[in-house]
Parts: C-alpha cells; structure tokens; sequence
C-alpha cells in the first residue's frame, strides 16, 4: 500500500509518499520559516496563502521523484487539526480534491498523533505500551499509551507548550523566530554555574507542566542586568533551557515510576533539543526518538499515522471538514468506532 501524506497545519508544507514494504520513498518539507522570521512569529494569512503555493507542486515533485504514478497511489492521508484554520483547509481540500479525482480514500490525521507515531518510523521501533511525551509549539503532552489510538492523558501544559516558551525567550534574548534552535546554539557558550531557573510545578504531585512563570523570571533576569551582552545572553540561554529539559526529566521520570512502564518516546519539534537528550539519556528507561528531520513538522509522520488508522479500518466520505481544535483526549481507535 502507498500513501500519499499532507501536512500543512502550520509553516511547514510537508509532502511524503509511505509504503509499506518500501518505507517512506520521499519526503519533502518546505519551510516558510523566512516569510514569518521579521514578524517574530505565524502570520496566519501568510502561512495559508504560501502552502497554497506549494503543495501541488511539491506532491507533483514526490511523485516523480519515488517513481509513483496517480495509479500507484491507494490512499492520501492530510492534517486535519489541530492547527490554524487556513492552513488546514489547504491540505484537506487538495486531499480531498487528488481522493475524489483518483477514486482513492483519504483519512484526515490527528497532527500531534503524527508526531506522536514517528518514532516508531525508526529502524528498531518501540512496542506498546510506552509513556510519551510530545512538545511541540503548540502542545506539551504527557501521555500513557496503551496500544495504537489508545492514549490516556497523564498532564499537559497549563499555560505555554514548551516550544512556545521556547520561542518567546528567544525573542526576549534577541533572537530569530524559531527560537528552539536559536537558543540551543547560544546556550552552547553559557556558563552553567551562574544561574539556577525554577522547575515549575515539580515540588508538587501530578504531570501538569507550566512555563509562563519560567518566561517571566527569564524575563526579570535580563531585565536586571545593566546592559547585557552576549555572554549573559548565553548564561541565561543555558539556565532557561536546562530549567526546561530538568522540569521534563523530572515529569517524566514520575510517570515511569508511577506507571512501571520503562519505555519513552518524544516527539514534536523540542525534542529535536541536544541537552533535553542528554537530561533524559539519565532515566531508568529506554528512550526512543524519531530521526531528528522527523522531530519538526513533515509529511511524513501522516502518511505513516494515516497508513495506520486506514490498517485499524478508519473510513471517512469525501467532506472537507478541519479541526483547528481538537482535544487529543478525543481520539479512539477507529476499531472502536
Ligand atoms: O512540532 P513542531 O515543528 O511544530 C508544532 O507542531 O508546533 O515544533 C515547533 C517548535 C518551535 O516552538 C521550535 O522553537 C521548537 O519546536 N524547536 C526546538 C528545537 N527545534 C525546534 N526547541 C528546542 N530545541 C530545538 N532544537
Ligand atoms: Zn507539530
């Protein structure tokens, strides 16, 4: 079977075809990243209007260059939530539209389901049940997962998802949009002694997280040095940082605890990030990572997620229908359905 998979919830367009006694035969991802960086952030318009731009010619590019054919695609799996509207609608509609025309179905894929599935791309997968924990720039999820499209929630962000504490800092620091990345090269000269960031909510029980209070001492901090330079900037780029990966290492170590089960998966774009690894890398548990171009938005964790909700019998009709919100509490097996 041969999937065509469409990721456009965000500022990333991301185009694969998955087979399954092939693999992923290509996978393209086109990142807007310049159109939003001298805005500090997304603008939604922008973001619509370029995955427009490039989603058919980059599908045209991955059937070219996996040899593929319209016949030789069976199904086309899309994003459909949650994300920003507009986006969403661009890769629903071009699914919908290549479905109807190839008499083929489509399957609208959970987004943080995809980030979720792509570990288990790798060479030697992970089996249920595994404790995940998905960070991204919209979410910050900690999830027991029982078997494919079982997921319990153990906690979540409060407040900012990770990335997105990640991005504002960077921003604060003088730094360019995607802020992950940004600080995790600055934080590389940081002095590891001088300052000691709180870990929020980690004296008390549970797996919420929260990172709006850790924003706002980041923010303090600076503010009390008398003309930082960069030297301070790095200082405090590795404290921010290290409070972030600390505060998730403990949260996780909790849940494998508490669960028993000594298996985790990361998945979303912070978990791309060296010290949050290398902070994990000490748990009693095996970790399991995608490949770090899967860690980001790409097209191929829903092709893959697509491919397994088609396996587990999930049918849908030809509606374009997108869920910019879309509580993951709310996903079931399609088996169940
Ligand atoms: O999963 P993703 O590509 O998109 C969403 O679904 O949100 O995650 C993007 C987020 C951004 O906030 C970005 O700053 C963060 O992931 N990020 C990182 C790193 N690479 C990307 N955060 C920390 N360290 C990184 N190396
Ligand atoms: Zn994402």
């Amino acid at each position: 079977m041969r999937i065509l998979g469409i990721e456009t919830s965000c500022d990333e367009t991301g185009i694969a075809i998955y087979d399954d006694v092939d693999g992923m035969v290509a996978n393209l991802v086109y990142s807007q990243v310049d159109i939003h960086a001298e805005f500090g952030g997304v603008v939604p318009e922008l973001a619509s209007r370029d995955h427009i731009r490039k989603t058919l010619p980059l599908i045209q590019q991955a059937m070219l260059e996996s040899g593929s054919n319209p016949t030789a695609i069976d199904a086309i799996a899309y994003t459909a939530g949650p994300g920003l509207v507009g986006a969403l609608m661009v890769g629903a509609c071009t699914a919908k539209s290549l479905a109807m025309a190839w008499n083929i179905p489509s399957v609208g894929v959970h987004h943080m389901e995809g980030h979720l599935l792509a570990p288990l791309l790798a060479d030697d997968p992970p089996d249920y049940p595994f404790i995940a924990l998905l960070v991204s720039g919209g979410h910050t999820l900690l999830l027991q997962c029982h078997t494919f499209g079982e997921y319990e929630l153990l906690g979540e962000s409060v407040d900012d998802a990770a990335g997105e504490a990640f991005d504002k800092v960077a921003k604060m620091l003088g730094l360019q949009y995607p802020g992950g990345p940004a600080i995790q090269k600055l934080a590389v000269d940081g002095n590891p002694q001088r300052f000691q960031f709180p870990r929020p909510m980690t004296d008390r029980p549970g797996y919420q997280f929260s990172f709006s209070g850790l924003k706002t001492f980041t923010m303090n901090t600076l503010a009390d040095i008398e003309a930082p330079d960069d030297q301070d900037r790095a200082d405090i780029a590795f404290a921010f940082q290290d409070a972030v990966a600390d505060t998730i290492r403990i949260k996780c170590r909790r849940a494998i605890e508490n669960t028993g089960i000594r298996r985790l998966i990361l998945a979303g774009g912070v978990s791309a990030n060296t010290h949050l690894r290398q902070r994990l890398a000490t748990l009693e548990a095996e970790v399991h990572y995608p490949a770090l171009s899967l860690c980001t938005d790409n097209g191929a964790m829903i092709a893959f997620a697509g491919f397994e909700r088609l396996r587990h019998g999930h049918t849908e009709d030809h509606a374009v229908l997108v869920r910019p919100r879309w509580p993951m509490s709310e996903l079931i097996p399609p088996q169940s359905i």
